[in-house]
C-alpha cells in the first residue's frame, strides 16, 4: 500500500486463482495465473498505486478428498502438507502476494456461509429434489470427481462427473455412460437428494450486457475491447446469443462431509460446492490481510466495495466460466460488490509437445526445478524469464528444455547480463567504481529518450496484459547499452587515452540505463533486480520508484549521479550446463517409458490410399491460418459446431463436424488451418465458408492441424 508522490494512487485488487492444495505447483500453473498476476502487481506498486494482491490454497472439493484417499491420509493432512509446500514454492519463486490465505480457515468458512445466507435471503436460490448417483458401499452421493464414466460427447472412458478433460465438455454425472464410483469402483445406484441451485437463468441478460458492452444498468464499468478475444469467446458460448438463451440454474451444494457446511438446518450433512466457496476465498483473504495489518475488520470493504477500485482476476482458461459468469453473478446478486474490470486468462502451456498432466506425471514441478538448478545464481528468475517469454497469452504454447537453455544462454546471459557486466566492469576498472563526471560528449537527451521509449513500451504492454512484449522491450534497454558501447568502443579509446572524456560520457549514460533496468526488471526478474540494486549501490526499490524513473528520464535527469560509488560486478546469470538439461530430458523420457502401453500393430487398419493428385491440384487450395473466435453447437445436429474464425483480413463463418470431439468452449482461441476457397455449403441452414483441416490421432480423436509458431489471427498463406 503505497502513495505515489505525483498523482492520486489508483486502488488495485489483484487476485490469482487459488491453487488446489492437492499437489505441488508445476510450470503450467506459473504460466497460467501466477507470473502474470505477479508482474502486474509488482508493476502497479512500482507505479505508485495502491495494490492488494491476494491468493491462497483451495482446500475443499473432491480434488482434495480423492488425493487424501490415494495417499492414505486425512483431507486435513493433505491440505496442511500441500498448502505449506505451495506457499514455500511461491516464496522461492518471488511471487509477491500480500497474503496467501487458506479456504480451510475459520474466517473463510464464516465469510462463505454469510455470503450464502445473503443470497438465500434475497431469493437467489431454488431447491430441487432429484435422483443422483450414490455409492452404497461408501454411503456417499457421487458428484464431480467421485464418479467417472464414458463421455457422451467424445467417448473418452475417463470423463469425470463434472467435466471431460479430453473434449472440455461440462458434464453432469447423469450424462456419463457406464458410470463408476471412484471410491469403490462399483456401478452406482440412484437415490433421491435435495440441493440448492443458484438461479443463474435470472442473471443471463445483464451478464450478456456486461460482457458485450461492459455496461450494467447504464453504467460503463469496463471496455470490452480490452478483454482477450478467447475470454470473450468462451463467455459468449456460455451465454448464447439469442434473447431466449438462458443460463441453467447451477447446483451449489453437495452431499459430502469435507467442505463448508451449508448454514441451514434443513441442509444437514451438506456442504457448499467448492466452486461456490473458492472465489469467496479472495474476499476472505483480503479480510484476513486487513485484520493482520491494521486490526481493521472493515478494511477489505475499501477495496471490494469501492467502485473506484480495479479488480482483476488472473486465471488459466479452464477457470473462465467461474470468474466471468458465475462469480460475477454471485457478486452482483449480493449487490455490495464491484465486478472485475478484466479477467486476462491465459491459455495452456504444453511440455515438450504434450499436454501437462499431473496424473501422468508429465510436468516440470517448480520445487524440483528450484532444487535441480540450485547451482544457477538466479535459478528462479531464469525460469520466470523462460515462462514469461513463452507465455500462452493468446494461444497454447510449448515449453521445451532446449528452448529454456537457449533463452537463458542467449538472452539472459548474452544480452541482459552481458550489457550490465560490461558497464559495471569498465567503471570499476577505469575509475575504481566511482561514476565519472559527464562532459556532454554524447547526446544524453537522446539516450534518455530512447531509454524512456523502452520504459513506456514496457508499461503500456503490462497495462494491457501483453507480458511477452513487455519483457522483450526490457531487453531492448540492454540492446541500447550494447549498441552505444559498440559504437564508441571505450576499451579501444582507453588504450590510447586513459583520460578520454568520451569514455566517461559513454559509461556515464550507459550506467543510467543500467539504473533504469534495475527498476523495470523488477516485475519480471525480482531477484535480479535486487542484485542489480546492490551492484549499483542503490537503495532497495520502493513503491512509486517506476513513476520517479519516468519523471527523471522525461526531464533528462540522471538516475545515478557522478561521484556515486558502485560495487563490483557479480554474476546475474550463467550459461546452463548441458548435463543439467539432459537430466531433465531423461527424467521426462523415463516418465514416458513407464507410462507406455505396448501396442499391437497388427490390429491397426489403414484406409486405402486415394489416387495421386498433381501439384497443380494441390496449388488450387488456398490454405490459411486463423483463430476460432466463437463456437456454438448447431441446433438439432449432434456433430456440428458453428464457428467464426479470424483470418486476420476477415472473419469467416464455418460449420465444422467436430462437436463430438470438442466442446464449444474448448476450441475458442484455437489456431486452425482453413481451406479457405472451398465452395460455400449450407449446413442446417448456416452457410459454411471453408473447411478446417483436422487429423485423427492414435486414439481416433480428431486433432487440430495447427502451426504452433504462427501469430494470433495471422491470416498468412500456408506453403
Ligand atoms: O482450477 C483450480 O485450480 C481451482 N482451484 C481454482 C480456484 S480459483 C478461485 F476461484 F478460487
Ligand atoms: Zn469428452
Amino acid at each position: 500500500m503505497s502513495v505515489n508522490k505525483t498523482k492520486t494512487p489508483t486502488k488495485h485488487l489483484i487476485t490469482a486463482a487459488l491453487p488446489y492444495a492437492n499437489g505441488p505447483l508445476h510450470i503450467g500453473h506459473l504460466a497460467g495465473a501466477y507470473l502474470t498476476a505477479d508482474i502486474y502487481a509488482r508493476y502497479q506498486r512500482l507505479a505508485g498505486n495502491d495494490v492488494v494482491f491476494v491468493c491462497g490454497s483451495d482446500e475443499h472439493g473432491a480434488a482434495i478428498t480423492i488425493r487424501a484417499k490415494k495417499e492414505g491420509i486425512t483431507p486435513q493432512e493433505i491440505v496442511d502438507k500441500y498448502d505449506a509446500q505451495i506457499k514455500n514454492t511461491f516464496d522461492r519463486l518471488g511471487v509477491s502476494f500480500d497474503i496467501y490465505h487458506r479456504t480451510s480457515d475459520a474466517l473463510h468458512h464464516q465469510t462463505a456461509q454469510d455470503f450464502f445466507l445473503n443470497l438465500e435471503a434475497k431469493g437467489e436460490f431454488e431447491t430441487k429434489t432429484s435422483e443422483q448417483y450414490y455409492d452404497a458401499e461408501y454411503n456417499q452421493f457421487l458428484a464431480d470427481r467421485y464418479i467417472t464414466g464414458t463421455c457422451p460427447k467424445c467417448a473418452n472412458d475417463n470423463a469425470y462427473g463434472d467435466q471431460c478433460e479430453k473434449c472440455g465438455s461440462t458434464l453432469s454425472p447423469l450424462e456419463l455412460i457406464n458410470p463408476k464410483s471412484t471410491l469403490s469402483g462399483n456401478t452406482p445406484v440412484l437415490r433421491e437428494t435435495t440441493h440448492w441451485y443458484f438461479s443463474l437463468d435470472k442473471h443471463t441478460d445483464w451478464l450478456r450486457d456486461w460482457i458485450e458492452r461492459g455496461e450494467v444498468n447504464g453504467v460503463q464499468l469496463h471496455e470490452p475491447s480490452a478483454w482477450k478475444n478467447h475470454v470473450l469467446g468462451q463467455c459468449r458460448s456460455w451465454l448464447g446469443a439469442g434473447d431466449d438463451d438462458k443460463l441453467l440454474p447451477r447446483a451449489i451444494t453437495r452431499d459430502l462431509d469435507w467442505g463448508i457446511k451449508v448454514p441451514l438446518k434443513e441442509a444437514e450433512g451438506k456442504v457448499l460446492y467448492v466452486w461456490f466457496d473458492a472465489p469467496i476465498g479472495y474476499i476472505s483473504a483480503t479480510k484476513a490481510l486487513g485484520i493482520e495489518q491494521y486490526q481493521d475488520e472493515n478494511w477489505w470493504k475499501t477495496y471490494w466495495q469501492n467502485p473506484e477500485c480495479e479488480l482483476v482476476h488472473f486465471i488459466g482458461k479452464d477457470n473462465i466460466v467461474f470468474h466471468c459468469i458465475i462469480f460475477p453473478a454471485m457478486l452482483h446478486a449480493h449487490g455490495d460488490y464491484i465486478l472485475p474490470k478484466n479477467v486476462p486468462a491465459n491459455q495452456f502451456v504444453n511440455l515438450e509437445g504434450d499436454k501437462i498432466s499431473t496424473s501422468r506425471n508429465w510436468a516440470v514441478w517448480a520445487h524440483e526445478y528450484l532444487d535441480d538448478f540450485a547451482e544457477l545464481p538466479n535459478a528462479a528468475d531464469s525460469l520466470r524469464y523462460a515462462m514469461i517469454r513463452n507465455m500462452p497469452e493468446q494461444k497454447d504454447t510449448d515449453f521445451t528444455w532446449v528452448g529454456f537453455r537457449e533463452a537463458n544462454d542467449s538472452e539472459l546471459v548474452g544480452t541482459l547480463a552481458n550489457s550490465v557486466n560490461r558497464v559495471v566492469t569498465l567503471i570499476n576498472k577505469y575509475y575504481g567504481g566511482v561514476v565519472p563526471i559527464f562532459g556532454n560528449g554524447i547526446d544524453a537527451a537522446q539516450f534518455y529518450d530512447s531509454t524512456k521509449t523502452c520504459v513506456d513500451n514496457i508499461e503500456k504492454n503490462i497495462k494491457s496484459y501483453n507480458f511477452r512484449e513487455a519483457l522483450s522491450e526490457m531487453l531492448n534497454i540492454s540492446r541500447l547499452i550494447d549498441g552505444t558501447l559498440q559504437t564508441h568502443e571505450p576499451w579501444k579509446l582507453y588504450k590510447k587515452d586513459h583520460e578520454s572524456q568520451l569514455i566517461k560520457d559513454v559509461l556515464y549514460v550507459c550506467l543510467q540505463a543500467v539504473g533504469a533496468l534495475s527498476v523495470v526488471s523488477q516485475p519480471f526478474l525480482p531477484k535480479v533486480s535486487e542484485k542489480l540494486r546492490h551492484i549499483l549501490a542503490l537503495s532497495e526499490l520502493e513503491n512509486g520508484d517506476w513513476a520517479i524513473l519516468v519523471e527523471k528520464l522525461s526531464n533528462n535527469e540522471n538516475i545515478i549521479p557522478s561521484g556515486h560509488k558502485i560495487n563490483a560486478p557479480e554474476h546475474l546469470f550463467v550459461r546452463i550446463d548441458e548435463r543439467l538439461i539432459q537430466n531433465q530430458i531423461e527424467k521426462l523420457q523415463n516418465t514416458k517409458t513407464a507410462a507406455a502401453v505396448p501396442t499391437d500393430d497388427s490390429t491397426t487398419t489403414y484406409e486405402a490410399a486415394k489416387p495421386i493428385i498433381t501439384f497443380d491440384d494441390f496449388g488450387k487450395m488456398d490454405l490459411r491460418t486463423g483463430v476460432i473466435l466463437t463456437a456454438e453447437k448447431v441446433k438439432k445436429a449432434d456433430k456440428l459446431l458453428h464457428l467464426t474464425i479470424d483470418l486476420g483480413y476477415e472473419t469467416r463463418t464455418v460449420v465444422s463436424g467436430i462437436a463430438q470431439h470438442y466442446a464449444p468452449e474448448a476450441v475458442i482461441g484455437q489456431q486452425v488451418v482453413l481451406l479457405a476457397n472451398l465452395a460455400p455449403r449450407m449446413l442446417k441452414g448456416i452457410e459454411s465458408n471453408g473447411m478446417i483441416l483436422m487429423a485423427e490421432n492414435a486414439e481416433g480423436k480428431l486433432v487440430f492441424v495447427a502451426p504452433s509458431e504462427a501469430g494470433f489471427g495471422g491470416g498468412f498463406t500456408v506453403r
